[in-house]
This record gives structure tokens, C-alpha cells and sequence, in this order.
């Protein structure tokens, strides 16, 4: 049975299931688009995340690290959850020599991360920086659409012997996060009901004992997500490409949405914390800097008449100017939070 097949006959035999649950089974189960042996977030992949994009990335981040290093002292680790490919462990480790740890469920992304040590899930206690990039709009959520002045969930379930979605009433649950975090919907609007990533921010800031947790992701407040709510943010990813509607091919498409900010400013709020752009982060971390020194030297190295360093500062002029791009990359956001 193919994994359609199984959540089809599930839906059959239990009724219609909740979105997240779908979303779960879709990124995670064995046959899953992060569960199976094939890794999703390389270069030949599915999709292209900063880490991929450049070294350049990491590098820039392990100054980051370095401060906070600085500010705590030992014991000192850096823990990735969601760590894919490993690309911006090895960048960030390339720059800064502190213990580190990868945390990650995909059993492909594991073997490649290796010999890094990697684990299933966040250690008990965390001294250090979580980092986490791209994760938490890949983590289940949700779905609700404002209907006649009200919210509705929209569960999965069969039409025809077809995977639709079918009209719930919403659960307290997910009317108190929309009630607190979607903003001013307008009809017939959706929305992606992001609790499990709020869960998740909460349980890691349990564990952080003293350092930092850095979650880069795009997405924004809910007041700025409002202009895209007529049909929502979710979306898949196959072939970094937009995908197919995400009840087609279970399993074979990337399912993911904008996160809300606003909802995890809220689980943060007791904290000292900061929102900020990707390409201001990067730049405070010096990247701009470096980015001009790239154009200098490309264009010494043309003056020179030497191809070869041209074509080397070339390059990585073009990766810093991707991972900077203020309507691309640059427009992540990242959410800072220390103890
Ligand atoms: C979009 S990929 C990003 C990979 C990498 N951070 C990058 O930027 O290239 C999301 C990754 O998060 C992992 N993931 C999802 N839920 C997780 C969880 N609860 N704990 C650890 N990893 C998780 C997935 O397996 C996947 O490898």
C-alpha cells in the first residue's frame, strides 16, 4: 500500500482527520517526504535553504555563536534541530571550534550528517545556541478559514474516494490560538494553525538553561501575513518548484506555510528576545562588509588580469548578495531569544 493508499484507508475507517495530522504523515512517516532515504534539502533536492546556498551562511552565523561564547563561557554546545544536510553545522564548526550537536528525524538528513553527532530529540538541558533553520514551517499545523464571521477547520477527509477538505467545527484549541494570533482575517480567508511550532518553542525554552535559541524562517507577524490570507500560506515544494495541492501526492512534496511570528513572540515575551530580518542579522554579523570586500576584490583581481580570483570573488559576491536579496532570503525573519 502506497502511503495515499494508507491514509486514505484510515480516513476511511476513522473519519476525517485533522490537517496536521495529514501533515504529519505526508513529511514523516516512513514513506514519508523526510522519512524515507532520500534527502530533501540538498542542492539536488526539493528545495534550497540558505545553509545550501553558501557557506557563507554558517560562517557568518558562528560570529554569532562566538559572542554568545563569550557572553556565557563553558559549558558551551551548539545544537541544530532540523539539521538537513548538515551544511550549516559544518560551515558554522568550519569558523568556530565548539561542541556540537545535530538534532534531526529524517533518518537520510542523519546518515548525512555524520560524524557530527546527531540525535532525535533536543538534550534534557541546553547551555549554548539552539539554532534552527527552516524548521519550524515544516512542523504539522492546522488549517481554519473564516466562514459567515466564524472559524471553521478544515479536517481531511473523502469525497468520491478522493482525499478533500471536509468542514469541522474548529476545536477550543485551535479557536484560542487563531482568537490570539491570526489578526483581523477577512472572509473567507485561511489560515494555518501553527501550534505545534508554538509547543515546540515553549518546551525549548524550557530546556535552555543560558544562551541563545535562533529560529530563521520565512514568514512574518500576523498583521504583516494578513494581505496573503485570502487563500493562505500553504503551499508545496517538489523540484524547487511550487508543488501540487498538498492532498495529491502525499509524501512527495514538501508541505509548509509561512510561521507566524506573533505566536511565538508570545510564548518569548517573559524573555529578552529581538525579531529581526535575515539580511539585518547577517549584516550586524558582518556579511555586508564582506560582501564589499567580495566587489573589491573582484574587481582588483579583473584589473590584474587574474581569472581565477575573479571568478572566485565573483562567486561568493553572488552567494552573499542571495543570502541578503531583501525580497528573497534576506526577508526571513529570525527570532532571537537569550537567558
Ligand atoms: C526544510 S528542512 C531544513 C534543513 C536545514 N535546516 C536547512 O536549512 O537546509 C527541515 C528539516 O527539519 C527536520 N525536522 C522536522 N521536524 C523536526 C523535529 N521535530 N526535530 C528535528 N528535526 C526536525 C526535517 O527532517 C528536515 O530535515
Amino acid at each position: 500500500m502506497t502511503l495515499k493508499e494508507r491514509i486514505t484507508a484510515t480516513i476511511a475507517a476513522e473519519g476525517p482527520i485533522p490537517f496536521e495530522r495529514f501533515m504529519a504523515m505526508s513529511l514523516y512517516d516512513k514513506e514519508g517526504f523526510f522519512g524515507g532515504e532520500t534527502l530533501r534539502s540538498e542542492k539536488a533536492g526539493d528545495f534550497l535553504t540558505s545553509p545550501e546556498v553558501s557557506p557563507l551562511f554558517g560562517a557568518t552565523l558562528a560570529r554569532f555563536v562566538e559572542e554568545e561564547n563569550s557572553r556565557i563561557g563553558a559549558p558551551f554546545q551548539l545544537v541544530e534541530v532540523g539539521a538537513g544536510t548538515g551544511s550549516l553545522l559544518r560551515a558554522l564548526l568550519g569558523e568556530s571550534s565548539v561542541d556540537a550537536l545535530a538534532v534531526e528525524v529524517s533518518p537520510a538528513a542523519r546518515k548525512s550528517i555524520d560524524p557530527i553527532p546527531v540525535a532525535e530529540t533536543l538534550p534534557t538541558e541546553l547551555r549554548g545556541v539552539v539554532l534552527a533553520n527552516e524548521l519550524l514551517d515544516n512542523l504539522p499545523m492546522a488549517l481554519a478559514q473564516r466562514v459567515d464571521g466564524e472559524w471553521r477547520e478544515r479536517w481531511v477527509g473523502l469525497v468520491s474516494g478522493n482525499l478533500e477538505f471536509v468542514d469541522i467545527a474548529p476545536r477550543p484549541e485551535v479557536v484560542a490560538w487563531l482568537t490570539q494570533n491570526a489578526g483581523a482575517v477577512p472572509e473567507g480567508g485561511w489560515v494555518e494553525v501553527q501550534l505545534a511550532a508554538e509547543a515546540w518553542l515553549r518546551d525549548c525554552v524550557s530546556r535552555l538553561i543560558s544562551g541563545a535559541i535562533v529560529l530563521i524562517d520565512y514568514g512574518d507577524t500576523a498583521e504583516n501575513l494578513l494581505p496573503r490570507r485570502k487563500d493562505g500560506t500553504l503551499r508545496t515544494y517538489q523540484a524547487h518548484h511550487l508543488g501540487p495541492h498538498p492532498l495529491d501526492e502525499p509524501g512527495a512534496t514538501d508541505i509548509t506555510a509561512d510561521v507566524n511570528f506573533t505566536a511565538l513572540l508570545r510564548v518569548v515575551e517573559t524573555f529578552d528576545h529581538e525579531l529581526v530580518r535575515q539580511d539585518d542579522l547577517l549584516s550586524r554579523l558582518g556579511l555586508r562588509d564582506s560582501l564589499s570586500e567580495y566587489r573589491m576584490g573582484e574587481l582588483e583581481a579583473a584589473r590584474r588580469g587574474d581569472d581565477q580570483e575573479r571568478i572566485r570573488f565573483r562567486s561568493l559576491k553572488t552567494e552573499a548578495e542571495t543570502l541578503l536579496h531583501p525580497r528573497g532570503l534576506g526577508d526571513f525573519k529570525a527570532l532571537i531569544v537569550r537567558k
